[in-house]
């Protein structure tokens, strides 16, 4: 049994939501590959995917929404769960294309979605980025729990395991 992690992230915080994801899986004694969503060839060799974005301007960015464009088939047979992170607060959260979430559920089958707070570090920001935070009266700072995620996490490998004991 081999499990999926995989996120698109601009400036490395869903990245990093990602490893602790995965660090848990492993932990639980679950083959777990952690990989940025642009390096996802295929999802054939996997059992289970957990797959993120950050959020931007309200959408996933490319690179998660092309994996579940063309591999729309494939994660429909397997176990799927999906996460966001973003900044957005309920309940400006509902702006973050909800529609669009719904539709990715629905083609991935996904047995569940969560949103995680992110983090936004203005040396991280160009330019226009600043000016379109600036604008949104956007707030800076970091915003994961890293401990709710693990939670989440564990949450997905007791669910894994039910079907596929670690040790049979
Ligand atoms: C230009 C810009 C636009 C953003 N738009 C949104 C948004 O629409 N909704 C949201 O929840 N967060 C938004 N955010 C916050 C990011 O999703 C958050 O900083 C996230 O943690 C970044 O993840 P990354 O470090 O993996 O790129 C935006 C951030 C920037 C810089």
């Amino acid at each position: 049994m081999r499990v999926l992690v995989a996120a698109a992230s601009r400036h490395g915080s869903t990245r990093e939501i990602a490893q602790v994801i995965g660090e848990q899986l492993c932990e639980m004694g679950i083959a777990t590959d952690v990989k940025d969503a642009r390096d996802v060839i295929s999802v054939e060799e996997y059992d289970a995917v957990v797959l993120g974005s950050a959020i931007y301007v309200g959408q996933w960015l490319a690179d998660a929404r092309e994996l579940v464009d063309t591999r729309a088939a494939q994660l429909l047979n397997r176990k799927v769960w999906l996460f966001s992170s973003g900044l957005a607060d309920a309940p400006s959260k509902d702006a973050n294309n909800a529609p669009a979430l719904l539709t990715r559920m629905k083609n991935t089958g996904a047995i569940g979605h969560r949103h995680f707070p992110g983090k936004l570090d203005v040396l991280q920001l160009s330019l226009a980025e600043r000016a379109a935070i600036m604008a949104a009266r956007g707030k800076y700072g970091d915003s994961r729990d890293m401990n709710v995620v693990r939670e989440w996490a564990r949450s997905i490998g007791e669910a894994i395991t039910l079907d596929h004991p670690v040790n049979a």
